[in-house]
């Protein structure tokens, strides 16, 4: 094992050497954050969550709210001393060593592109949803579902991945203001959604406020902490803004007011929205015939919401937001709802990919990737990463293709929450260790929020089902291989 540490003076060094263009401001960034941070989440996992949890989704929603709000507490200072490309992973190797910044780097992986994956399922729901009330047909699951949710292949999931990473492959991320005016769409569909369910809560909607619990006890991720777990993918992107500390202006100012400030306005809409669907129409769950809470994304969970009896609960809505307005008489309303996530869920791939993409190319450019000559190469016309964008565009697309949203937002999250949780650990460590370095921004209350977010996403970590723990478990071992077998003897600082 090898606990070599970068010197954080040459990190920065290095990026200057080899750098992107500074245009980004704290405005943009902090568009760019909520641009990252509402999407699939929060329209289409909301369903998920109702399954998890019933009601006591809404609980779900602030545990997980609070996990990152005391993450990006840890995040905005070591971002603002670090102000270079790949965030957690760059943190890491400063302040960890080596073996644990790869294995961030690698979980990371995990975070950006499995997450912009889920996204792209999340958005096929809307997509074939909007097809369907347009012409007034029926498209074939097979075609439009994943493995395992009662399909054969996503197609739409996996065109869009596509056309994404073709975006980026051109640089199309310069443009500042198509994302402002997609998140301007998201943000007045989660307004209108507010506006029109909160008046028709109904008390009697809360009952049974938490049908499957707090724990989760059966390792199926079921209760109010495993729909914590998961919904904690509605807030995940925040981080993206600390990946592009390179392209910014100031970035030891603009940095943490982009990442606290996207976070705060998210969780409050997040919190409204919430309130609104189950105060609604009520959020029970799906139970098999002697009323134990289904597994979301399981065979027999789909089988159950087939059932004309259950079309109608939230639980098995592929479009949540726009299923509540429907059935609180707003149908015209729910279609332009579902219109505002299609048109602004693909700048949610966007943004995850976008933070893959940086974060292989700093690793390369670390040594620690093999061929890091080849994926390092900076496009001669567009000036992007475009080796290893095409490679994770590839990979997005054909776990898109065939796993259901869940299944994929649960994987990512094990990686952010692993990456969160080493941030929190680096901000400690480097508070002891180099207590004099220049803070441009200082987490208040370390020692309370440090060990808060430590804590926290240990605890989300341990609340998802156990399936992806494996998986993740099984992720890591195999970073572990690689690392050993190639970035541990290549890597520059092993050969001084
Ligand atoms: N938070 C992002 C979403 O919900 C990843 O789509």
């Amino acid at each position: 094992m090898n606990w070599r540490i970068k010197p954080l003076d040459e990190i920065i060094a290095t990026a200057e050497k080899k750098s992107l263009k500074r245009s980004l401001g704290a405005f943009q960034l902090t568009m760019m954050g909520i641009g990252a941070i509402i999407g699939t989440g929060i329209f289409v996992l909301t369903a998920e969550a109702a399954q998890k949890a019933g009601p006591g989704m809404m609980v779900s929603f602030i545990v997980a709210g609070f996990v990152c709000a005391v993450a990006a507490l840890c995040y905005a200072e070591l971002s603002s001393m670090v102000p270079v490309s790949g965030s957690a992973y760059t943190y890491s190797y400063a302040v960890l060593g080596e073996a644990i910044a790869w294995m961030v780097g690698w979980a990371l992986v995990l975070e950006f592109a499995v997450a912009a994956s889920a996204v792209s399922v999340g958005w096929s729901n809307y997509f074939v949803g909007n097809i369907e009330r347009m012409f007034d047909i029926e498209l074939a699951d097979t075609f439009t579902k994943g493995l395992y949710a009662g399909g054969l292949i996503n197609l739409p999931a996996a065109v869009i991945a596509m056309l994404v990473t073709a975006l980026l492959v051109v640089g199309t991320r310069e443009s500042a203001t198509v994302n402002a005016f997609l998140v301007l769409i998201k943000v007045a569909a989660l307004v209108l959604f507010v506006v029109l369910a909160i008046p028709v809560i109904n008390g009697e909607n809360f009952e049974p406020f938490a049908p499957n619990g707090f724990f989760d006890s059966g390792g199926l991720g079921i209760g109010i902490a495993g729909a914590a777990a998961s919904i904690f993918f509605a807030y995940v992107g925040f981080d993206a803004v600390a990946t592009a500390a390179e392209e910014t202006k100031n970035p030891q100012r603009n940095i943490p007011i982009g990442l606290i400030g996207s976070l705060a306005i998210c969780t409050v809409f997040y919190l409204l929205v919430a309130a609104g669907a189950v105060g609604s129409i009520g959020a029970q769950p799906v139970s098999d015939a002697s009323g134990i809470p289904l597994s979301p994304g399981s065979e027999a969970f789909f089988a159950a919401c087939a059932q004309p009896a259950n079309a109608n609960l939230l639980a098995c809505s592929d479009e949540p937001l726009a299923h509540v307005l429907d059935m609180i008489g707003w149908g015209k309303v729910a279609q332009l709802i579902a219109l505002a996530a299609f048109l602004a869920l693909p700048s949610v791939i966007l943004m995850m990919l976008f933070g893959q993409t940086r974060i292989f190319f700093v690793m390369a450019r670390d040594g620690l990737l093999p061929f890091n000559e080849t994926l390092s190469k900076v496009h001669p016309k567009f000036g992007t990463p475009y080796v290893v964008t095409l490679i994770t565009g590839a990979a997005v697309t054909i776990f898109a293709a065939f796993f259901p949203v869940g299944v994929l937002a649960d994987i990512s999250n094990s990686g952010t929450l692993f990456a969160f949780l080493t941030v929190a650990v680096g901000v400690m460590v480097l508070r002891r260790r180099e207590p004099n370095r220049p803070r441009p921004f200082t987490t208040p209350a370390i020692w309370l929020v440090g060990p808060l977010a430590f804590a926290g996403c240990a605890f989300l970590l341990f609340s998802l089902p156990l399936r992806t723990q494996l998986t993740f478990m099984l992720w890591t071992g195999v970073g572990l291989l690689v690392y050993l077998a190639y970035g541990y003897r290549k890597s520059p600082l092993a050969n001084r």
